[in-house]
């Protein structure tokens, strides 16, 4: 998929002022600090369209990005970062949920999962959310930078393993890297064919 142009169309706190869902989206969700902004930016080609931070829980609102016209990309507030308030943590789960289950136009949402450490509690129990719910998804492992490649791999196999005792077919499985763009090129292919209006279902 080639980008011939990006930007922010809005940033809601709630699903029912988002965009209307007229264009197929794909959304970007994992812990805070995971690299979905970062990820969105490299996908796009931009430095700062998404913003980016070394701190968690940066961005805090549903950002919608239109793309080329014709398909939304989504950054969301990450989940699972301790520093939140227990109120904050609830809201923005609320918020994440909400959106979650009413975009009838989502034709997928990548869990975004930090390939330099083993996957977590919170990690499995949002594939497994998404799955009860029907809500189509892949999974991303982000960070897969050359200097992670080993235990990059090594976690790779750990989470084919875990999703393999819940799971009859294995979910779509990315590895990428935003910073050495690994997997980009591969995961626009992806994107584009998700998003393809005459795609058979
Ligand atoms: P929140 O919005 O706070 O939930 O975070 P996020 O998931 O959007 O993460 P963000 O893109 O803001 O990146 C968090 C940190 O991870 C930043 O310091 C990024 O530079 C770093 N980061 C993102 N992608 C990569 C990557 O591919 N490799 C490495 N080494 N660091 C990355
Ligand atoms: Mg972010």
């Amino acid at each position: 998929m080639k980008i011939h142009s990006a930007a922010l169309a809005s940033s809601n706190a709630h699903y029912k002022v988002c965009p209307e869902d007229t264009k197929p989206e794909v959304a970007f969700i994992g812990r805070s600090n995971v690299g979905k902004s970062s990820l969105i930016n490299a996908l796009l080609q931009r430095k700062q369209l998404a913003r980016v931070s070394k701190m968690p829980g940066k961005t805090q609102l549903i950002h919608h990005f239109l793309v080329n016209n014709q398909l939304y990309f989504v950054d969301l507030p990450g989940y699972g970062w301790a520093q939140v308030g227990h109120a904050t943590k609830i809201k923005w789960k609320k918020m994440l949920r909400e959106y979650l289950l009413h975009r009838s136009n989502m034709v997928a949402v990548f869990v975004l999962i930090d390939a330099k450490i083993a996957p977590q509690a919170i990690d499995i129990e949002c594939i497994n959310w998404l799955g009860q719910h029907a809500i189509p998804f892949a999974i991303i492992l982000t960070k897969a930078d050359k200097k992670h490649k080993m235990v990059a791999q090594k976690h790779h196999m750990a989470l084919t393993r875990i999703l393999q005792q819940e799971w009859a077919t294995i979910p779509p499985l990315f590895m990428v890297s935003a910073h050495n763009r690994l997997g980009i090129e591969n995961l626009l292919g992806y994107i584009q064919a998700v998003t393809d209006p005459n795609r058979s279902l």
